[in-house]
């Protein structure tokens, strides 16, 4: 992975690759947001003036590359717009927007506001999510490496730059991890896989690691793992890491959704919502690798994390529109659409994790087409059984600057999954409201006195349109630092 450290040089003296240069939106010309003066004398003041003949205005996002004809030293300027704003969000696309256009380059340094410890590391984090690359299925690479090696330009030094340094470089590992995992095909990626990834992984960050194999899943009761996985050649598999801080005063759970291939079962999708199924296992892979960050960052909580691995897929073996499952819980459900599987794993995690009495179980998943009609690609909804619960989700979602929403559990649609035989149905016979009818079904399954949100994240975790920001194309790593942020804001100390 990519590399980055403080560094307290000058930026026209600095010998790098590319210097990147954040700039607001002027009303006339963009301007410089750091080391205006000097950069401005260098080119003879006709830096900015310059931009606006080439057509950069400074809006977000927006992108210009200069040569600098050895003005300064480094031969490039990467000139990146913030718009009117300098937030932490703002910084982290910023950054992540010009290191991502560097693709290809060896060492690139960051000019933009550095001077506190929270805009240090949103510059650091944004450059270091934006460097990513996933090129593990280019024979010979594909001649675009991510940038090898960031110097943030900043004043903090010491022990404080080696704190900020250390965090943003945890929290972009666990985000590239998640990504790589979204972006493994199914082919490489099936149950058992995943939770040997998981045992490796775990026993090299000092996590507790168990895994439960079908028969254990079968001989335990849990019915949804098992009813899901039926129908694939690659057998389900329910992981539990655990993280443990001797001064922790809370205990935190997560339960991802783990379809490491989702194609609907015998309620088949067509093939052009099938192609990205990839993806369905993208709440699991959020949960293994928040559960890694808070390890290598050291939160003093408590943090368990359930992976619900299952592919789905139809065969003689797969569970048919109309089986009933006994679930972990003890509660039976008819299954009326096999597509409707994530609810069916999750609702054995959740019951399995509410075993830990953790003070909060939160699941991710991606659960429903729904989401993206209500909140679209980038705004998760969060759903609860406790309004605190899902405002804590979405404050520690908005500090993550990751898209996230309130949504209600309306008691009414719980009445659209009654069965007609079983304890309860997988679906509502109508469309409208899924998002939340999926949200009021995983509720029967936390026990009384159990504090839960849900995250749906079906849009967010997976980026079918152009990169932007931070954000790549394919697994986005969505919801990873959100948990992270969680496991920080119940921290003892
Ligand atoms: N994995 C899908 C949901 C999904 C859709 C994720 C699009 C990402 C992008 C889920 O298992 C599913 O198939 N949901 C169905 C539920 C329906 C049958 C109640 C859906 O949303 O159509
Ligand atoms: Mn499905
Ligand atoms: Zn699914």
């Amino acid at each position: 992975m990519t590399t980055v450290r403080l560094n307290s040089a000058d930026p026209v003296s600095f010998a790098t690759d590319a210097l990147i240069v954040g700039f607001r939106s002027g009303s006339e010309t963009p301007l410089p947001v750091t080391s205006a003066d000097a950069l401005d004398a260098a080119f003879g003041g006709k830096l900015a003036a310059s931009l606006t003949a080439a057509g950069f205005a400074g809006k977000p996002g927006e992108i210009a590359k200069v040569p600098t004809f050895g003005a300064i030293t480094a031969p490039l300027l990467v000139a990146v717009g913030l718009g009117d704003k300098t937030d932490a969000e703002t910084l982290r696309r910023a950054a992540g927007a010009a290191a991502r256009s560097l693709a290809g380059t060896a060492r690139a340094a960051v000019a933009l506001p550095a001077e506190s410890v929270g805009d240090a590391e949103a510059v650091a984090l944004g450059a270091l999510l934006g460097a990513y690359g996933f090129s593990r299925y280019r024979t010979g690479g594909d001649g675009k490496a991510p940038v090898a090696e960031l110097d943030v330009l900043s004043p903090l030094d010491g022990e404080e730059a080696g704190r900020i340094t250390a965090r943003a470089t945890a929290l972009a590992e666990s985000v590239s991890l998640v990504r790589d995992l979204v972006n493994t095909p199914p082919s490489d990626l099936w149950p058992a896989k995943f939770a040997e990834i998981a045992e490796q992984a775990a026993a090299e960050a000092g996590l507790a690691v168990e895994v439960l194999d079908e028969k254990q899943l079968k001989d335990g009761g849990y019915g949804g793992l098992i009813g899901v996985g039926q129908g694939s050649a690659n057998p389900p598999r329910l992981v539990r890491l655990s993280y443990t801080h001797p001064e922790a005063a809370k205990t935190l759970a997560f339960v991802g959704k783990g379809i490491t291939f989702d194609s609907g079962g015998l309620s088949l999708k067509p093939s052009a919502s099938m192609d990205w199924m990839k993806s369905d296992m993208g709440g699991a892979a959020a949960v293994f690798g928040a559960l890694l960050g808070i390890a290598r960052l050291g939160v003093p909580v408590n943090a368990v994390g359930y992976l619900c691995l299952a592919e789905n897929l139809p065969s003689g073996t797969a569970q048919r529109p109309s089986d009933v499952i006994h679930s972990y819980s003890g509660k039976t459900v008819e299954v009326l659409d096999t597509d409707a599987e994530g609810r069916l794993v999750l609702m054995d995690g959740i019951a399995r994790a509410a075993e830990d009495s953790p003070d909060l179980i939160v699941d991710v998943a991606t659960l429903t087409g729904a989401q993206i009609v209500a909140l679209g690609w980038r705004t998760a909804g969060v759903m609860a059984n406790d309004d605190a619960a899902r405002e804590l989700v979405v404050e520690a979602a908005a500090a993550a600057g990751e898209g996230a929403w309130g949504m209600p559990l309306p008691e009414e649609l719980r009445k659209g999954l009654d069965s007609p035989i079983a304890d309860i149905a997988n679906l509502q016979p109508e469309r409208w409201g899924s998002m939340l009818a999926a949200g009021i079904f995983l509720k029967e399954f936390v026990p009384d006195g159990v504090r839960w949100a849900h995250i749906d994240m079906a849009g967010p975790a997976f980026n079918k349109g152009e990169p932007y920001g931070y954000t790549p194309k394919g697994g986005t790593g969505a919801i990873t630092r959100t948990l992270i942020g969680l496991a920080e804001r119940h921290a003892s100390i």
